[in-house]
């Protein structure tokens, strides 16, 4: 199984393990996770999540020849797709969830992070949103949230041109706490994820309704609006041929378009 959980010490980890793909999520990797968070959230024992990749990958983002195969639903039926529920185990998660991002996060394993508590960085992570060059748009909400965090200009750098970007400028725009060696940024996010075994669970949950609530109307507009798009855009001619592109490991041509 590409997706490995355990509940240790309080933290239900979710480990994505599928290196040979490089961490490329499939549908049935977001059900897993899905699962594994709704989980989370009902058990007692549990104080905190922990997401993780391997060493050098976070995630790839969404498996490319899952969006080409079998594109999520479009409008209403997007709703009900393994990665939207996904997403929404994640943002109804009242538990802290803390990521250990091991190496690059792309597309989705960057958006992920902007619905997490917090954020180490390993030094050598690389994180980009490249929707608009695979001929997409953003998704769940990164339209609103990236640019709240950094500002319109440096948040066009990053959703418009796809441009990636270091542990270090995550820090500093916002996404991540903290950039950490290689070899320390999970034991680092374990270690933090288990303090809350010593803190009242019932306050930690209530704080992080009340931080999340003012924006969550707003959020799930915008997350449906980007829906909407993503689904047709999916099935746009720009986006296959940015995806025949990527596994015939050439540059894409949107010079007819
Ligand atoms: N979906 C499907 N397969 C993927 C993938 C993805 N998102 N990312 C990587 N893979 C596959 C490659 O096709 C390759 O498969 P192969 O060995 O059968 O040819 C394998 O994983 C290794 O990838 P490769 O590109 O050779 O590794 P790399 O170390 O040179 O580069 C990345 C790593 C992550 C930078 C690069 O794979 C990449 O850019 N991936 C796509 C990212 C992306 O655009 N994601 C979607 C965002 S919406």
């Amino acid at each position: 199984m590409s997706i490995k959980t355990a509940v240790v010490d309080g933290v239900a980890t979710i480990e994505i393990a599928r290196p040979e793909k490089k961490n490329a999520l499939t549908m049935a990797m977001y059900t897993a996770m899905s699962e594994a968070l709704d989980a989370a959230r009902e058990d007692k024992a549990v104080r905190a999540v922990l997401i993780t990749g391997q060493p050098g990958i976070f995630t790839s983002g969404n498996d490319i020849e899952d969006f080409m195969q079998r594109p999520p639903g479009q409008g209403s039926e997007s709703m009900d797709s393994p990665v939207f529920r996904f997403m929404q185990s994640l943002l109804a998660c009242d538990k802290p969830v803390v990521a250990a991002v091991t190496g690059a996060a792309i597309g989705i394993g960057t958006t992920m992070l902007l619905h997490c508590d917090f954020v180490y960085v390993s030094d050598e992570a690389r994180l980009a949103m490249p929707f608009v060059s695979l001929g997409l748009v953003p998704e769940f909400a990164s339209s609103l949230l990236v640019p709240q965090l950094m500002g319109h200009r440096r948040a066009a750098e990053k959703l418009l041109l796809g441009d990636p970007f270091s542990a270090e400028q995550a820090v500093e725009c916002g996404i991540a706490n903290a950039v950490l060696p290689a070899s320390e940024v999970l034991p680092y996010a374990r270690r933090m994820a288990e303090r809350f075994n010593a803190l009242p669970p019932g306050a930690v949950r209530e704080a992080k309704q009340l931080m999340r609530a003012p924006q969550r109307e707003q959020m799930l507009q915008v997350i449906r609006a980007e829906g909407e798009k993503f689904g047709k855009r999916l099935r746009s001619p720009e986006a296959m041929e940015a995806f025949q592109a990527f596994f015939q490991k050439r540059k894409p041509d949107f010079s007819a378009f």
